[in-house]
């Protein structure tokens, strides 16, 4: 095997897509409990680029330099000591977190963060998942407690998924109709998001830069159980008003800001809250999403592709929050 990879690394905080360096670097070498992936593709998810911001520097500070990139799709070429449950030439994806490492022709991954990617779920399919879906799955069916069982609802419930044409929001989407919610969403670029956007099942959506996403009232007068707010921060002051009385709203990107508003309403008398929310990478809703997809009823959306010589090209876009689904970095050899 070769000793060295091409990777993608910057040495320090900020500068955006024009800090990231392309390198030759040794392979990293596999240890206890870790494998080697051969990288087929990444995607970029706006952690990756928060974390060039800073966001994540006082509690999991990269080590510079930091080679980026969470979400891998790939092939194992070598286990650690203690690795059986993988071998070689598995198939596998990996969502890496704050570690990062995907954005190389190599990447390691420990085993709690892998599973054995099927047939009928590519490699770009694989790559998609990660971050993006897991918050989606555990947003839907852990916090606003849409059973995706097979079963419906035994109340009729609603749910307002903004930014719903991006990365977690696609997924989102087809996760709560799966559940049999009744789904308004909001997105903006324009009448081709909003059609993708009710292709993906959403029973109402809303354009967010006009009067009525601004002010994410349903069209047909209801009131949400459950936001899943994916789109960009507003107060929770501007959710209340369309809440059910114990309507909450769940924040994918908690801020400083945000994270003052979800303390306000956690301590406040009224049933109407804002919670922050962190997803868990695990493998069991690796292989549930899996499913979902070979059966056809989960898809995945790419808005870009590109290959890791372009790696800024998948950066920028993503850099714009302006996306339709996910951007996609391949790795192969001459990509
Ligand atoms: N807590 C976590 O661990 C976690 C995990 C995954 C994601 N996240 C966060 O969740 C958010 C969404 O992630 P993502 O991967 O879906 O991001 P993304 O792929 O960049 O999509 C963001 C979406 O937000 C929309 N948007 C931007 N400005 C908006 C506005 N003013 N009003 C309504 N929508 C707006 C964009 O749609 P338009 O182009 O239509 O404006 C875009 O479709 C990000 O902030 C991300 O950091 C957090």
């Amino acid at each position: 095997m070769t000793k060295t990879m091409r990777a993608v690394q910057y040495s320090g905080y900020g500068g955006g897509a024009a800090a990231l360096k392309h390198v030759e670097i040794p392979v990293p070498t596999v240890k206890k409990d870790y494998v080697l992936i051969k990288v087929e593709a990444v995607s970029i998810n706006p952690l990756d680029w928060k974390i060039q911001d800073g966001y994540v520097k006082h509690i999991l500070p990269p080590r510079f330099p930091h080679i980026p990139g969470t979400d891998v799709s790939g092939e194992v070429v070598s286990v650690g000591h203690g690795v059986t449950t993988f071998a070689p030439g598995d198939k596998v994806v990996g969502c890496l977190g704050t570690f990062g490492g995907g954005l190389a022709e190599y990447a390691l991954a420990h085993i709690s963060t892998i599973a054995k990617r099927p047939s009928g779920v590519t490699a770009l399919d694989g790559a998609c998942l990660g971050e993006a879906a897991f918050s989606a799955l555990q947003s839907v069916r852990d916090w606003a407690g849409v059973q995706l069982n097979g079963s419906k609802p035994k109340v009729p419930m609603n749910v307002l998924i903004t930014g719903a044409g991006g990365g977690v929001g696609t997924f989102a989407v087809q996760l709560a109709k799966l559940g049999g919610v009744h789904v308004t969403a909001t997105c903006g670029d324009g009448a081709r998001q909003m059609e993708l956007v009710k292709s993906l099942g959403a029973d109402e959506v809303l354009d967010s830069k006009a009067a009525e996403g601004e002010s994410l009232k349903s069209p047909s007068g209801k009131k949400y159980d459950t936001v899943i707010q994916c789109g960009e921060y507003m107060p929770f002051a501007h959710f209340k008003p369309q809440l059910s009385p114990s309507g909450k709203v769940i924040d994918l990107a908690p801020s400083p800001k945000s994270m003052m508003s979800s303390a306000t309403s956690l301590a406040s008398f009224s049933k109407q809250k804002c919670v922050p929310f962190l997803p868990s990478t695990n493998s069991t809703d690796y292989y549930f999403l899996f499913s979902l997809m070979q059966q056809k009823k989960l898809k995945t959306v790419i808005d870009s592709q590109f290959p890791l010589s372009q790696a800024e090209k998948a950066w920028a876009a993503s850099m714009t929050g302006h996306v339709t689904g996910k951007v996609i970095v391949t790795c192969t050899e001459h990509s």
